[in-house]
């Protein structure tokens, strides 16, 4: 065991807990602060397989399948908790997606909705269902991952960026309604070596460009340690990442210079997963680009 913290033995409630960051969380959470913790996603066998990983610390974790983007699923988890008598001290709403990069006027209004309702509307439904009861436990915290993307947004990752800077706006205004009652923490991890980009496009890891990405990506391993940690201390936004610190930093004193340079960057360093937001730039008029968006107008179809 770590020295005394103040989530030890606690119960947690860990979002997205299936893969990546969350499966990590929980798995540092249960064999460093011999915590309880309560796994929320929707892949059964995915969860089996963290259930095997645990081992003999597999009785201080069980899970709920539902999808996080329902409110009603929230609802009916409240329920149950409290119908088992089960005091949660610490939400970690980590469940999140990422669309594939791509410009704005190439996203249909069903690929806004669904990144909207999973980054986050979840969180809204969790904290909605699950704040009053929260607020019965001693030492109560609510955690939110929102992104770097949250603070400095880059061409491509408008839905995405919009859902995470709404997260943490959220975030920051609850935290001074709860001040003194509840802990409330805003995570902002840079690029992450987990599944979420497995929808992106990919070049050849022997691509420069592709090594450079790996080389600025953090390790999961890294990124939940450095999460561990900054709840410990009870901080409250948290930037984790070379990445990440960079675009907070420069976003900071170079302000909309930054997305602008960003994407000097990415075109010239010719980035896969980017080629569809700055392949046909170059050519695509104003008139074409009017008549693509009337293509997105509600009622119809994404080609
Ligand atoms: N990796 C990065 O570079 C990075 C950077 C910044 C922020 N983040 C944020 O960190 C969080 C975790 O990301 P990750 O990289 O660990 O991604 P990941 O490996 O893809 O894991 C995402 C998790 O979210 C769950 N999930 C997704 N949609 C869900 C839904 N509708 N209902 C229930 N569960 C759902 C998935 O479980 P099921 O598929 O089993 O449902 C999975 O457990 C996300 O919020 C992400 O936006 C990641």
């Amino acid at each position: 065991m770590t020295p005394y913290c103040w989530f030890d033995y606690k119960t947690v409630i860990v979002s997205g807990a299936s893969s990546g960051i969350g499966k990590g969380l929980v798995k540092k959470l249960i064999s460093d602060h011999a915590c309880t913790v309560i796994g929320i996603a929707r892949n059964e066998t995915k969860m089996k397989k963290l259930v095997a990983e645990l081992g003999d610390k597999a009785r201080f974790f069980s899970y709920a399948l539902f999808d996080v983007s329902i409110k009603e699923n929230w609802e009916a988890f409240e329920k149950e908790l409290r119908q088992k008598h089960i005091q949660p001290d610490l939400l970690i709403n980590n469940a999140g997606i990422l669309p594939k990069f791509d410009k704005f006027i190439n996203y249909s209004l069903d690929d806004v909705n669904r990144a909207m309702q999973i980054n986050f509307y979840s969180c809204v439904y969790s904290m909605n269902a699950l704040m009053p009861l929260l607020m019965e436990s001693r030492s109560a915290g609510i955690v939110n991952i929102a992104s770097s993307a949250a603070l400095c947004s880059l061409a491509g990752t408008s839905i995405y960026s919009a859902s995470k800077a709404a997260l943490k706006s959220l975030t920051e205004s609850i935290r001074e309604e709860c001040r003194g009652r509840c802990y409330v923490g805003l995570v902002c991890p840079g690029f992450t070596k987990t599944d979420i980009f497995s929808n992106q496009k990919k070049g050849k890891e022997s691509d420069a460009s592709e090594k450079a990405l790996q080389m600025v990506s953090t390790s999961c391993d890294r990124m939940v340690t450095d999460i561990i940690h900054g709840i410990w201390r009870r901080r409250s936004n948290m930037v984790f990442g070379i990445d990440a610190r960079l675009m907070d930093s420069t976003g900071k004193v170079f302000g909309v210079l930054v997305p602008w340079a960003s994407s000097i960057v990415i075109r010239a360093a010719h980035l896969q997963m980017f080629s569809d937001v700055f392949d046909d730039e170059e050519g695509m008029s104003a008139v074409q680009m009017m008549d693509r968006l009337k293509e997105r107008i509600p009622g119809r179809r994404r080609n």
